[in-house]
């Protein structure tokens, strides 16, 4: 079996094999992992190179080169969108490509499992060369591939790890396994290089709403988590009951027909208001809008450009209505969370927002002013870097490569069939005991409702 070794759960492995963090004293404990951080990192990493006497390439047959020109390749094909992308560890992005699958989605209101895996495999080879033709770098440039290994869809996953792995082997490279959750909030260390740990991350995007403590690098406590739907799932469902056109997603359709709708003219309830945790739910709210909508006769059958300008402006109230009390909730949950953070390390002074649902201003402005008030700056990633890309990967790489987390290189004739380490669900750290309510405890953070359900018509097919 061929192993992936992930960088995160790398982290986690080692740290289930010390004692078990206890977040109940939570200070000793984020200095007790930074403890353990060092000495298991420390042992690793020297285990590593005295078992490849010629590896790693770049930090030991050039030693000069380790610490700053790093150039790591990408991948991303965990979800929708195939991305490739060539990062230098100095922060300069040297390309980055995107293909999306949002016409099939649009197209067809979901994607078969097949066929989501075909449209990857499609134009994986596509995407990579194009990244490496824009950077003008050759394979043998490359100091690693970095790829994603989950949270995600198996069948997805595979496409973007079978093709790192082959550029991998050929190349003689070593393979960094990323997880996605975590690229997203990392990729703001490219964009602000002031950002050090420890800060606080809320993560949001089709499948997961997260609020994280970032201790250190691989070392993630969970404030908050979705107990049901996402928020980008709210987005893309109110678009589309809304009869809007989803060939960018449901998530701009909506930011950009709310901006003519009065947010205050349908009385919307802001959800779990009653549970005075970090916790996000929105299937509650999704509900609310469907009623909403029944209830003007909106018929979603008919697209927004071809409505009449009542039946567009009561489109237009009901968007304004649920962005605002959406990102309300997230408003409430944000403003408790850094609370909570600031008691275990009162030295955070950043506040990221990162993942699909960040690249919306609104969301940007709201939440920038929650963070200011509470004496925090706000990083958040240009919108495409918010959305899925292969960037955020390749950082997240070199992040994991220059402390020694990364795999060696497959064999150059790795068999078509070998069993990879994927990880389509993967949680992004340990739990803080305070956070966990009822609810939560009930559940754990669902998928985005495209993959979810693609993996039931998946293990379908396989029964
Ligand atoms: O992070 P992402 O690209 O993929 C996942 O990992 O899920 O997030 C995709 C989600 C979709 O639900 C999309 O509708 C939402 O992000 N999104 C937005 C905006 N742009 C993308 N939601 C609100 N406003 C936007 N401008
Ligand atoms: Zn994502």
């Amino acid at each position: 079996m061929a192993l992936l070794v992930p960088s995160l759960s790398s982290t986690i492995s080692r740290l289930k094999s010390l004692s078990k963090p206890s977040f109940h004293n939570p200070l000793r404990a984020l200095k007790t992992l930074q403890l353990h951080y060092k000495t298991s990192f420390i042992s690793s990493f020297a285990a590593l190179s005295m078992s490849n006497s010629n590896f790693p390439k770049t930090l030991i047959q050039n030693p000069s080169k380790s610490a700053d020109d790093l150039v790591i390749l990408g991948i991303e094909t965990s979800c929708d969108d195939t991305a490739a992308a060539v990062v230098r560890s100095s922060g300069e992005i040297l390309s980055q490509v995107v293909s999306s699958q949002a016409d099939l989605l649009a197209r067809y209101g979901g994607v078969a499992p097949k066929m989501a895996e075909e449209a990857h495999a499609q134009v994986i080879d596509r995407v990579v060369q194009e990244a490496l033709d824009k950077a003008n770098v050759k394979e043998l440039d490359l100091s690693a591939v970095a790829v994603t290994i989950g949270p995600g869809l198996s069948l997805c996953l595979r496409v973007g790890v079978q093709k790192a792995r082959k550029i991998a082997g050929t190349f003689n490279l070593p393979i960094v396994g990323i997880h996605h959750m975590e690229a997203h909030a990392l990729v703001a260390r490219l964009i602000e290089r002031e950002l050090q740990f420890p800060f606080m991350v809320l993560l949001i995007s089709g499948g997961h709403n997260l609020l994280i403590l970032a201790c250190n690098l691989g070392q993630y406590l969970q404030l908050g988590t979705t107990i049901d739907d996402a928020i980008g799932e709210a987005y893309d469902k109110t678009a589309k009951w809304l009869g809007l056109d989803l060939r960018r997603s449901g998530g701009p359709a909506i930011e950009e027909l709310a901006r003519e709708g009065d947010p205050e003219s349908v009385k919307f309830a802001v959800p779990m208001k009653q549970h005075k945790d970090c916790n996000f739910s929105f299937a509650g709210l999704k509900t609310q809008v469907r009623l909403a909508i029944e209830s003007k006769n909106i018929n979603a059958e008919i697209p927004i450009s071809s409505a009449s300008s009542e039946d567009r402006s009561s489109r237009a109230n009901i968007a304004a209505s649920f962005q605002r009390v959406a990102v309300l909730h997230l408003e409430e949950r944000c403003e408790r969370a850094i609370g909570w953070a600031l008691e275990i390390e009162p030295s955070i002074k950043y506040f990221v927002v990162s993942g699909g649902v960040a690249s919306n201003q609104y969301v940007r402005a709201r939440l920038n002013q929650v963070v200011k008030k509470n004496g925090l700056e706000l990083v958040c990633p240009p919108p495409s870097l918010c959305t899925d890309n292969g960037v955020m990967v390749a950082w997240t790489g070199i992040e994991h490569f220059r402390v020694g987390r990364f795999d060696p290189p497959p064999p150059a004739d790795e068999a078509e069939d070998t069993i990879l380490d994927l990880r389509p669900r993967w949680p992004l750290g340990e739990e803080y005991e305070k956070g966990k309510s009822e609810a939560r405890s009930m559940r754990t953070a669902r998928m985005h409702p495209s993959l979810t359900s693609l993996i039931q018509a998946s293990i379908q097919k396989q029964s």
